[in-house]
């Protein structure tokens, strides 16, 4: 008994020795970390974006001449000393006061503006009360149960049985972007059962913009985005753990086994991005944007992530999911939400998709869905492949 724990122990080390050393953590990869050690690249990249979030910043705020070739990253300016002495600053404030706890971050005190306010207005007051939600979703007795959201989503999706019967799918559409930023662009996802996803996103009328791609395999996982720091990078932290879970969510009839710990709050309205103001006439024509009632549904996802999902009170489907990577100054936030759905060989689909994280939205309108068409492996791999040869 006690031979054989030990060689579990054994192998686990090994297991965690190998992975370790296939992921570098962002003191090897940049040049001048101080704080943020021991955490992996897109982890690193999704702290950048809690940052810039928190007190209303781009990069170039923190990163003289962010933006053009001349950046420095690794050059310290005044505000990023003093972001990193806030970083430690945070830290010690969760040590001393919350056992360790992520409950005080940047966004507590900062809510988007770099000079937190300190008192009160009176509109404020007196106006309505906050529509901030909790992350961590509190249990409310005398909801509908787990299963029956589940159970009621999966019916309005065509049934398990249909679900079942579809093991990849092929999807070709255009990204519509907000303001006029990231429209025009040629997209397709492409999806395996149980857990490959890819979306590739092309500009053919910008060429120098690049391509937004997000590969994941299975086990392995890429994000190409352009004009950034890396260009492209391996995923290994939260994102890695999102990647998967987005894979898995293609095909939701895996739901219940993919989250566990599942519990359900109370019902809250939500209206999709984007806002009215922003909206195409297709989008208003197709109901995206209006309020919705929503039953709110929490679990834990792969390697602890967490995981929301908001599904409609009256048709059950789902229309929208957040899921939150860890960072060591906030919760990592990426927003998904699934609108438009329409009948795909019997089942219902999304046409619909914004995709928001700190880095940036998408908006994806698909114009048509191919099930169990023959999907390559060369889909899911490293973005320069995934276009083929
Ligand atoms: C509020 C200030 C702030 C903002 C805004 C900010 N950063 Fe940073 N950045 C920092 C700090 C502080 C460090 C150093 C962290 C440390 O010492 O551990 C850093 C380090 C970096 C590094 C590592 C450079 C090196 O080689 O050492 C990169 C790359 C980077 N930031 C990219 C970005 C990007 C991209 C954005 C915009 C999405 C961004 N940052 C926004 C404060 C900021
Ligand atoms: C407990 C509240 C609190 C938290 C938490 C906090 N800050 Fe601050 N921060 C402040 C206050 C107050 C100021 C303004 C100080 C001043 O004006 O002298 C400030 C100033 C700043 C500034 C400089 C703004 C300027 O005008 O030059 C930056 C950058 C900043 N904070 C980043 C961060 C980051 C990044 C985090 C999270 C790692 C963070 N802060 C967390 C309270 C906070």
């Amino acid at each position: 008994m006690r031979v054989r724990t030990h060689i579990i122990a054994a192998v686990v080390l090994l297991a965690a020795g190998a992975a370790l050393a296939q992921s570098p953590k962002a003191e090897q990869v940049f040049k001048n970390i101080q704080v943020l050690k021991g955490i992996s690249v897109d982890d690193f990249m999704g702290t950048m974006g809690v940052m810039s979030a928190a007190v209303g910043y781009d990069c170039s705020e923190c990163h003289a001449n962010a933006g053009t070739d001349k950046v420095d990253w690794a050059a310290d300016t005044q505000k990023k000393v003093v972001a990193r002495k806030m970083t430690t600053m945070v830290q010690t404030i969760n040590a001393q006061n919350f056992s360790g706890r992520q409950m005080v971050t940047c966004w507590s005190c900062h809510h988007g503006r770099d000079r937190p306010s300190t008192t009160p207005q009176m509109e404020l007051v007196y106006g309505p009360a906050s529509q901030e939600t909790d992350d961590v979703v509190q249990p409310m007795p005398g909801q509908e149960s787990a299963d029956e959201i589940v159970a009621k989503y999966l019916k309005a999706l065509g049934g398990e049985q249909k679900l079942a019967a579809v093991k990849s799918y092929v999807a070709k559409g255009t990204s519509v972007g907000f303001g006029g930023f990231g429209g025009g662009g040629r997209v397709q996802i492409f999806a395996k059962f149980p857990d490959s996803r890819t979306t590739l996103m092309e500009f053919p009328d910008a060429l120098e913009r690049g391509d937004s791609i997000r590969t994941y395999n299975g086990s392995v996982g890429w994000i190409k985005t352009p004009l950034t720091v890396l260009g492209q990078y391996e995923l290994t932290g939260g994102e890695l753990d999102g990647a998967k879970f987005d894979a898995e969510l293609a095909f939701p009839q895996q739901l219940k086994s993919v989250l566990t710990n599942l519990r359900v709050g109370l019902p809250i309205t939500i209206s999709d991005l984007p806002g009215p103001s922003s909206q195409t006439s297709q989008e208003k024509a197709n109901g995206i944007g209006q309020d919705k009632l929503v039953n709110v549904l929490q679990g834990t996802g792969p390697r602890g992530l967490l995981v929301s999902l908001f599904f409609d009170k009256q048709t059950g489907l789902l229309l929208r999911m957040i899921r939150y990577a860890k960072s060591p100054i906030g919760r990592i936030p990426t927003q998904v939400d699934f609108s438009d759905y329409r009948d795909v060989d019997g089942i219902k689909m999304p046409f619909h998709l914004t995709f928001a994280w700190l880095d940036g939205r998408d908006a994806i309108q698909l114009s048509e869905v191919k099930t169990n068409a023959p999907v390559e492996a060369y889909r899911f791999g490293k973005p320069e492949g995934v276009k083929g040869k």
